[in-house]
């Protein structure tokens, strides 16, 4: 059986390895993120909203913009691939433009049930002849277990709990999740390894560093959220990218709660998701027992101040991971991609020095 590594450089040839990828977020990652990020070798997602009927506009703008750069696919599909929050997605439509405009890879996440997964998994495989490869994200043992046993996808994104923007609430860090994740599906599919997936780590990696961590623990790639917010492909305001990089110690400073969706509206989400975003003004009243209607009252008033309505006085909502601390500039999705890639190989040298000449070269780098 074909490694992951030689898989995925199989499924999407105009990848350099260490595979990186950007997270399909939801109106935020679109065609020129998404293009951007493949452009300079990983892999681009755009983030679909759960109402689907704008996106095929995002479809013909990533054809345009990679009119003008070849890069080579499989099986005649566009070089992005492109995520749906399963909740709210409206299948039938979904599928017409799969069919018509072949990404090279779907990314489901957040069903309310796991027969949703089966039917979008099945229906996207038949409209594309399985040219379009299904990327699942899951975050824990036993969903990355039913994802595999349901729905057999191509590629596992394991999301640990310092992932930006929605995650389970109840999770674990990548460090312990990940191999767990590979440990116990290894073990069930014993004697049908072909049925492993690509396991892929997301949650708290922004750089080089996180990457080299992540291969080490079994994965074969990354997705990197937050860090892309400082690319300007991002669609944000200022305000909001401002806040990435304003915003240090994740720790603390963000939290995963159902506070923020009830603020802006983003109520239909399974109950088992929150948002994890920047701890601002209207979290801190929510916890000193502030209601509904009147922090939704403030967070509406506060709209009107435009950019200076983030920050951690401030009641806009700035969705980002644990790792915000280390995203520190505004920078292009280039050469984001490019910078990880590099940093990525250094760190990846550096492990080998070590493991060649002796654990006393550590001293030495
Ligand atoms: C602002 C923001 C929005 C996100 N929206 C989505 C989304 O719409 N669909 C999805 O599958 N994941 C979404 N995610 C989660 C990512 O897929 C990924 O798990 C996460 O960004 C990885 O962690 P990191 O932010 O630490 O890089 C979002 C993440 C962020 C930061």
């Amino acid at each position: 059986m074909a490694s992951p590594t030689a898989r995925l450089a199989k499924d999407y040839p105009w990848v350099k390895g260490p595979v990186i990828a950007s997270a399909p977020m939801r109106l935020i990652a679109l065609s020129s993120l998404a293009v951007e990020v493949s452009k300079a070798g990983g892999i681009g997602f755009i983030g679909a909203s759960s109402d689907v009927s704008t996106l095929e506009g995002y479809f013909k703008d990533a054809r345009q913009l990679l009119r003008s750069h070849h890069l080579q696919t499989a099986n005649n599909t566009l070089p992005i691939g492109i995520g749906f929050l399963n909740w709210g997605a409206d299948l039938p439509l979904a599928i017409e433009l799969l069919r018509k405009y072949r990404p090279a890879a779907a990314w489901f996440y957040a069903p309310y049930q796991i027969s949703d997964l089966v039917a979008w998994t099945n229906e996207t495989r038949q409209a594309t002849g399985n040219a379009t490869k299904i990327w699942i994200q899951i975050g824990t043992v036993a969903e990355a277990v039913e994802a595999v046993e349901k729905c057999a996808p191509d590629v596992l994104v394991v999301q640990g709990v310092d992932a930006g923007g929605h995650g389970l609430n109840r999770g674990a860090g990548i460090i312990s999740l990940l191999p767990e994740v590979h440990d116990t599906l290894a073990a069930k599919l014993k004697g049908r390894e072909a049925e492993m997936p690509v396991l892929i780590a997301g949650g708290g990696i922004a750089d080089g560093r996180g990457v080299a961590a992540s291969i080490a623990l079994g994965a074969a790639g990354v997705v990197l959220g937050t860090r892309y917010l400082a690319a300007p492909e991002s669609v944000i305001t200022k305000g909001y990218r401002d806040e990435i990089i304003r915003a240090s110690d994740g720790g603390p400073h963000t939290v995963r709660t159902s506070v923020y969706d009830t603020l802006r509206g983003t109520t239909e989400w399974p109950k088992r998701y929150g948002g994890r975003a920047v701890i601002n003004r209207s979290y801190e009243d929510a916890m000193a027992g502030m209601g509904d209607d009147e922090n939704k009252r403030l967070y509406k008033e506060e709209e009107k101040k435009g950019d200076m309505g983030w920050g951690p006085s401030g009641r806009m909502t700035t969705y980002a991971g644990t790792v915000v601390g280390l995203v520190t500039k505004t920078q292009s999705a280039k050469e984001i991609t490019e910078e990880v890639r590099e940093e990525t190989i250094a760190v990846l040298k550096r492990m080998h020095t070590i493991a060649t000449d002796g654990w006393m070269a550590m001293s030495r780098l």
